[in-house]
């Protein structure tokens, strides 16, 4: 019996979908612990794409129970989207396969229109580039006081005094601040009774249930969402998301306790990627060949928004951010074979600004901004490496690739992905296993 954690290591889409459904199939219990719909997770199985954004990843088998925890926030109208989609491809969503926390907040349309009118507002250069799915508002209600709760969806009493409050309140913001159009009570009271009444069977105590399950020998499985340098203390701020995403919160998430997590996987995407604003040390800009090319090769496109993933090399220093923050056990190195064909590849070792050296993020953003990346240059692969199952198999230089990953970070990969597909992977280490 094991727990582990899955965490992105760098500004999201590293791959967690994947590397969660992958590591699924030993696990009992998949619990997802923070963000909400602006996460988009792409898994494929045997050829067939599947995108998640609020749903673990984990749905897909059957015999498994998926909790979304407290700290993830839940647009109803995307989560049953999601259940609909699952249960038109015969894969039924029953109470019994999920379970969401009382304690879990709701994004609420004006969280939405909130997120849109203020990115509107913001000059270039201050806008965040966010997904618009009303994150950041719907996080501002929770730490406010304000929030309304999945559990208030069973006390319609509570959730329309909550809802006229926050509907007064917010419509003071959009008209007043923002010269947007005002949210409707009434629409939101109709089309939420509608949410309730399918959702509330759902609704539940997960924290009891994990204890339960932990006690019961069972394998849990919590599934990050975004990236180590998305996290709202620990991030590239005030270019983030507003949850944390690193492991800690994996814990207040759900309701577990921190002495039972016995693992802890950051996925490392073999180059890096960001979508949306802020800094980015080691980005190739658009119309640079080789950024260009990791683009077009890993397919990166935003699977939340459809936005053009920015693409760089790969960066160490991001990465032992990341090993520090997260306290990693194992890495999960995805997207190696896009890699395949760069004659020379660089790797980040540390920043340089304004003749400061850094092995770590500067904490001031006007410094991230300006970091310059001193790199280190090694040999590329030719290859094409998506029909390696075994490390032995690999190309020399792509192995040494790896090898210099973990030299560098100090942690062991657990997962070598080479494609997209389930079975496109390496697994080296099962973390479930002691
Ligand atoms: P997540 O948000 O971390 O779950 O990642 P996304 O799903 O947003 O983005 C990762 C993308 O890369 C998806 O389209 C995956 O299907 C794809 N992917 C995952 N692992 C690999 C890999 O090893 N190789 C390739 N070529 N694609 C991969
Ligand atoms: P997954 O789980 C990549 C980024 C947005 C924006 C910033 C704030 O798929 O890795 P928000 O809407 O959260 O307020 O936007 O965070 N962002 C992500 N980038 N992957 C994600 O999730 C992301 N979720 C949010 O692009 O820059
Ligand atoms: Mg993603």
């Amino acid at each position: 019996m094991a727990s582990v954690v899955v965490v992105g290591t760098q500004w999201g889409d590293e791959g967690k979908g994947k590397v969660v459904d992958l590591l699924t199939n030993y696990a009992d219990c998949i619990v997802r612990f923070q963000g909400g719909n602006n996460a988009g997770h792409t898994l494929v199985v045997n050829g067939k794409k599947y995108v998640f954004h609020i749903i673990p990843s984990g749905i897909l088998y059957e015999d498994k129970t998926c909790m979304i925890g407290n700290g993830v926030i839940i647009d109803p109208g995307v989560l049953l989207q999601e259940m609909d989609e699952l249960n038109g491809k015969g894969l039924p969503v029953t109470p019994g396969r999920l379970l969401i926390s009382e304690n879990a907040h709701l994004i609420m349309p004006y969280h939405q229109m909130l997120d849109h009118a203020r990115e509107a507002s913001l000059s270039r250069g201050k806008k965040i580039g966010t997904t618009g799915r009303g994150i950041g508002p719907c996080y501002m209600d929770k730490v406010g006081r304000v929030g309304i709760k999945a559990g208030d969806f069973l006390d319609t009493d509570q959730f329309l005094a909550k809802l006229q409050t926050n509907v007064e309140e917010k419509n003071f913001f959009l008209t007043k601040q923002y010269g947007a159009e005002p949210a409707s009570f009434a629409a939101i009271k109709e089309q939420f009774a509608g949410f309730a009444e399918k959702l509330a069977p759902f609704i539940g105590n997960v924290s009891v249930e994990l204890d339960k399950a932990r006690r019961g020998g069972k394998n849990i499985l919590f599934e990050g969402a975004q990236g180590t340098q998305l996290d709202i203390d620990h991030g590239t701020y005030p270019f983030v998301t507003s949850s944390n995403t690193i492991a800690g919160n994996a814990c207040i998430g759900s309701g577990f306790g921190p002495a039972h997590i016995d693992e802890v996987i950051g996925i490392l995407k073999a180059y890096t990627t960001r979508v949306g604003e802020g800094p980015f040390p080691s980005e190739l800009p658009e119309g640079d060949k080789v950024g260009d090319e990791l683009q077009k090769k890993g397919g990166e496109f935003g699977a939340t928004t459809g936005r053009r993933r920015r693409c760089g090399w790969l960066d160490m220093v991001v990465a032992n951010d990341a090993v520090r923050l997260n306290g990693l056990t194992g890495l999960a190195i995805t997207k190696l074979d896009v890699l395949s064909g760069q004659p020379k590849l660089q790797i980040g070792r540390k920043y340089s600004v304004e003749g400061e050296v850094f092995d770590c993020m500067p904490s001031n953003i006007r410094k991230t901004a300006l970091a310059e990346p001193v790199y280190e240059e090694v040999e590329g692969w030719q290859e094409d490496i998506t029909g390696v199952r075994d490390l032995a198999d690999l190309p020399q230089k792509a192995r040494d690739y790896v090898r210099r990953i973990e030299d560098i970070s100090g942690i062991a990969p657990v997962i070598i992905s080479v494609g997209p597909d389930r079975e496109e992977t390496l697994l080296l280490r099962n973390p479930f296993e002691k």
